[in-house]
């Protein structure tokens, strides 16, 4: 699907079972030759050939030694900042004496030129560092949390603020970003949802190429661009239970169809490094994975980029109960197809043994060296290794006006109006007495959520209070209580409610900032419960008791279980972790300067029990729309729908928006042919508005069972009052190909619907079906 046909289809998982219609057989269609999808090689920018730059690298490789070269592979942290278990002492020594070729979690024009300095004026060949960080949501101008990104569906968006992030970072001396994190997530228990883009496939794709584009630019040898990773490779959301760094049992269907494609996507946009993931997959730690490492990625995808590990997770091999010791890890991973050992030390240890006992190939190791002075050579770090080293830019660079405008402009974009009952919002700008109440109202560490780089958490992100002090007009008082902990261990507590009722009773609309602390979610950061924590609730139903017009503006990094909420309170808006102007662009969508256009990248289950739950299950043998309503031998829970709170792509608008039923360009397309399915918006609201017109399609019959729905494509749109607007996607079967029983990459002839709508699962949305020809 073209860029711009960026559209989709909305599914229905209600159509299931009786709808079958028969189509052509699954096997008739599994292998046929012309309906495999090519694989196509990725030819970055960046890998095109460059004799001199080969030359240049023969030369060098020729005179390292072998501890050099392991050098090379070898990626430490400084001791600025912990972003993991363990630390290493003396790494300035390990610079000086060569045994480092990349540093991160240093940064700063100063400290990076002291650290480079000594790598290149101290050692024998000269060869600079490479810097790395995990650059995720921002450097230092913070943008909302990935997963808030993602609910703008807005690329554009997302890539300025990926070029935001790398205009900062490399200011302050970084080459190389650990970002995107592009795990397909399911479990909203999993504290790393946060990080990502959500649940789906097709979104995650888009949005991790778009990241990639803004972090790469079109030249890594700009001075203003850097390396972007795609990591963690691979299946890293499908931890059981939702326990970070917990086992992934998955079969390689869903890993080749739900895991894989934001990875191949990635690639496919030319991105530089990979990371690889803590979790075993088939048994096999990632870090140690062939398959992963040089089947997939290296063989089948065609990635010319390097590969480096996670934290220590080649010495994790070890506790995995795959490696006996960490010389074993090491050559393990190596001869899988890592390229360079985060943090760990065990190549800088072990590696040289494991090479002069045969047991690793010093081919390996020069591919593996080559291919990290490939990237210090295309940044250009060999003409100038201090090209990225300069005080004056760090200081004109920094938290930019127009780096903060664009942050406030993503975080309006971002947040996702959940009920809006009564026009409750957007606020009059004489709303009388304003009450922000709650433990995220007035919380400056909380705005920017967690990996928020070189974000500063106590003075200059603006919180929801002061952001709503700062909007409201002449005449609107505007006051704060903290009234509640979100604190697991102050479940019951109530100090602070009666301040925050006196206040909540002297005005006359009341702002519930509530949800979760900035690091329950991100990494090492799982719940077994998604309800607001800590003694919120009884503070939100006390509100909400005083009879008093209530908004919740939700701050989390997950889908919470907000049922009560959501039957309760008037107006509910999810505003995620919104970054360094979170605050303004809060009342920039409470008041209604901005027309809320966020839509769900992720399922809201109604509780815990319903995790994990995403849009595109399965349809099952037994669905429940088969039996009358409370049937039993029926797909279903006794004590809750199945249904979730709130869908993937809902979200509302101050708006309306009416779809028109879809229509087809033709009833069928074949192998090399396309159709192009259209609808006709229109915004019958008395606002102007954005909508996310989304595309899901079914495949009717597989050789294999196929989800009840797929999202295809979207697009966001803006619409004046009254207008309408056709808004097309054209589809290729190349679109509706997937991992087919024999395991072959491809579509399959036969039926499937289509629906254009407003969210996933939209019944309103009639399907039309079209066939896919032999
Ligand atoms: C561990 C995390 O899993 C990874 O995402 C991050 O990039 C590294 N630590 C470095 O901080």
């Amino acid at each position: 699907m073209t860029r711009s046909a960026r559209v989709l289809l909305a599914g229905a998982a209600a159509l299931a079972f009786a709808s079958g219609t028969a189509h052509a057989s699954a096997a008739a269609a599994q292998t046929s030759p012309q309906t495999q999808v090519p694989v196509a090689p990725a030819e970055p920018d960046w890998a095109r050939p460059d004799s001199q730059m080969d030359a240049f690298i023969d030369d060098l490789l020729a005179r390292m030694t072998l501890q050099e070269k392991i050098g090379q592979l070898t990626l430490l942290t400084s001791d600025w900042e912990s972003t993991g278990p363990t630390m290493r002492e003396g790494y300035k020594q390990d610079i000086a004496a060569g045994r480092v070729g990349a540093i991160f979690n240093a940064y700063t024009a100063a400290y990076t030129r002291e650290l480079q300095e000594m790598a290149v004026e101290g050692t024998r060949l000269k060869i600079p560092l490479l810097f790395g960080y995990d650059v995720i949501h921002g450097h230092r101008t913070i943008f909302p949390i990935s997963l808030g990104e993602a609910a703008s569906w807005d690329l554009d968006a997302i890539e300025t603020s990926a070029r935001v992030s790398a205009q900062e970072a490399t200011a302050e001396g970084i080459h190389w970003t650990f970002s995107p994190m592009v795990d397909v997530s399911r479990d909203a228990r999993w504290g790393r949802m946060s990080e990502g883009a959500g649940e789906d496939v097709f979104l995650g794709s888009e949005i991790a190429r778009a990241r990639v584009r803004g972090y790469q630019g079109e030249d890594l040898g700009a001075v203003d661009t850097m390396l972007a990773t795609a990591k963690h490779f691979a299946a890293y959301g499908a931890a059981q239970a939702g326990r970070d760094y917990h086992t992934v049992d998955i079969s390689e269907r869903t890993l080749r169809d739900v895991y894989l494609p934001p990875f191949k996507a990635a690639v496919d946009e030319g991105v530089a490094t990979f990371m690889t993931a803590f979790n075993e997959y088939d048994g096999v730690p990632a870090s140690g994975s062939k398959f992963l490492l040089t089947d997939v990625l290296r063989h089948e995808w065609g990635f010319d980029g390097f590969v480096v590990t996670d934290y220590t997770s080649i010495n994790e091999m070890v506790p995995h109960g795959y490696s006996r010791d960490l010389a074993q890890a090491g050559e393990q991973a190596l001869n899988a197809g890592v390229d360079m050992d985060m943090q760990g030390a065990v190549f800088m240890e072990n590696l040289a043994r494991s090479v002069e006992e045969g047991r690793v190939d010093t081919a390996k190791i020069d591919r593996a060296v080559r291919r990290v002075l490939e990237m210090k050579y295309r940044l250009g770090l060999f003409d100038d290794p201090y090209r990225y080293v300069d005080a004056a830019r760090e200081k004109a660079t920094l938290y930019k006006p127009e780096f903060l405008e664009a942050a406030r402009d993503v975080a309006r974009k971002s947040m996702v109006l959940l009920k809006n009952e009564g026009n409750v919002l957007p606020l009059a700008a004489d709303a009388g007495r304003i009450a922000v109440i709650g433990p995220l109202a007035d919380s400056k560490a909380d705005m920017i959520g967690s990996w928020a780089a070189g974000g500063d958490r106590e003075t200059r992100p603006v919180t929801v209070f002061e952001g709503i002090a700062a909007r409201a007009g002449d005449g609107v008082s505007v006051e704060h209580a903290k009234g509640a902990s979100y604190e697991f261990a102050d479940a019951g507590k109530t100090d602070g409610f009666a301040e925050a009722l006196a206040l909540a009773e002297r005005s006359d609309v009341i702002v519930a900032a509530m949800g979760e602390k900035w690091d329950m979610t991100g990494e090492a950061a799982s719940r077994t419960t998604l309800d607001l924590p800590g003694n919120q609730q009884a503070l939100l139903e006390a509100l909400v008791a005083t009879g008093k017009p209530v908004v919740l503006v939700l701050l989390s990094g997950r889908p919470n279980a907000i049922a009560w909420a959501d039957e309760n309170v008037p107006a509910i808006l999810h505003a995620w972790y919104p970054g360094t102007q979170g605050g303004h662009a809060v009342a920039d969508v409470l008041f209604g300067d901005y027309n809320p256009s966020g839509k769900l990248p992720v399922t809201f289950p109604r509780n815990v029990g319903q995790v994990p739950i995403h849009y595109d299950m399965k349809n099952t043998g037994r669905p429940i729309e088969l039996g009358a309503p409370g049937a039993k031998y029926v797909s279903r829970y006794l004590n809750t729908p199945n249904d979730p709170l709130y869908r993937f792509g809902y979200g509302l608008s101050y708006t309306t928006f009416a779809y028109s039923p879809a229509t087809l360009s033709a009833a069928s397309m074949g192998p090399g042919g396309s159709i192009t399915a259209s609808a006709t918006i229109t915004n019958t609201g008395d606002r102007a508005g954005e909508e996310v017109v989304q595309l899901y399609v079914r495949d009717l019959v597989g050789s294999v069972t196929r989800p009840v729905q797929e999202l295809k494509g979207f697009e966001k749109i803006m619409l004046e009052p009254g207008e309408s607007r056709t808004v097309s996607f054209t589809l290729t079967p190349r679109d509706l190909a997937f991992t087919r029983a024999d395991m072959s990459h491809g579509w399959e002839p036969g039926e499937f619907q289509l629906w254009i709508a407003p969210s996933s699962g939209a019944k309103a949305s009639t399907p039309v079906t079209f066939t896919l020809t032999e």
